[in-house]
């Protein structure tokens, strides 16, 4: 074995980021993509990967985890998460700092208030919720990452 370069010093000891997505048409899909990377360019070690099929170790050692959603509705009213099946049937998030997102075309009223509850069900520690305007991503992506990274108390730039 050589000698551990400065490199995977910083490697073994990033911080560990899990961006989950729920996604229908591929917006939410987009926008945890963009989340994944703001994560990974502060530094962090990140997984991505859908809410069905969520990487259960990764998740039990995370320090961060974003969930992302899409937005359903009737527009003017009834605003939920989509794909509370999914999002229910996620192990139990006990105590794990979790960041909360949605995509929405229109109007999202109260979904991000709505999303909270679940997740905090979930047993989440939620620290924000999100949601963004389907055009208009990856608008306000970085400063949503880096407000949650800065919620969980990670001090990704010090990882040794
Ligand atoms: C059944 C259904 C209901 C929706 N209701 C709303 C809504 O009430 N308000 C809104 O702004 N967008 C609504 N949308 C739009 C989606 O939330 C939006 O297109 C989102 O970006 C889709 O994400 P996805 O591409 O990851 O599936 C709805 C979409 C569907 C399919």
């Amino acid at each position: 074995m050589g000698q551990l370069g400065t490199e995977d010093l910083l490697h073994c000891s990033a911080m560990k980021i899990v961006v989950l997505y729920e996604s229908r048409t591929g917006n939410t899909k987009r926008t945890a993509e963009y989340v994944a990377g703001a994560a990974a360019a502060a530094g962090a070690d990140v997984k991505i990967a859908s809410v069905a099929s969520p990487p259960l170790n990764d998740l039990t050692s995370a320090d961060l985890i974003f969930v992302g959603t899409w937005t359903d509705g009737i527009i003017i009213g009834g605003h939920m998460p989509g794909g509370r099946k999914n999002l229910y049937a996620l192990p139990d998030l006990w105590d794990i700092p979790v960041a909360g997102f949605l995509t929405h075309a229109i109007h999202p009223g109260k979904v991000t208030r709505a999303f909270a509850k679940l997740l905090a069900y979930k047993g989440a520690n939620v620290l924000v919720v999100r949601t963004f305007n389907r055009r208009n991503v990856p608008d306000g992506i970085a400063e949503f990452v880096a407000d949650a990274i800065a919620a969980a108390g990670i001090d990704v730039g010090a990882s040794n």
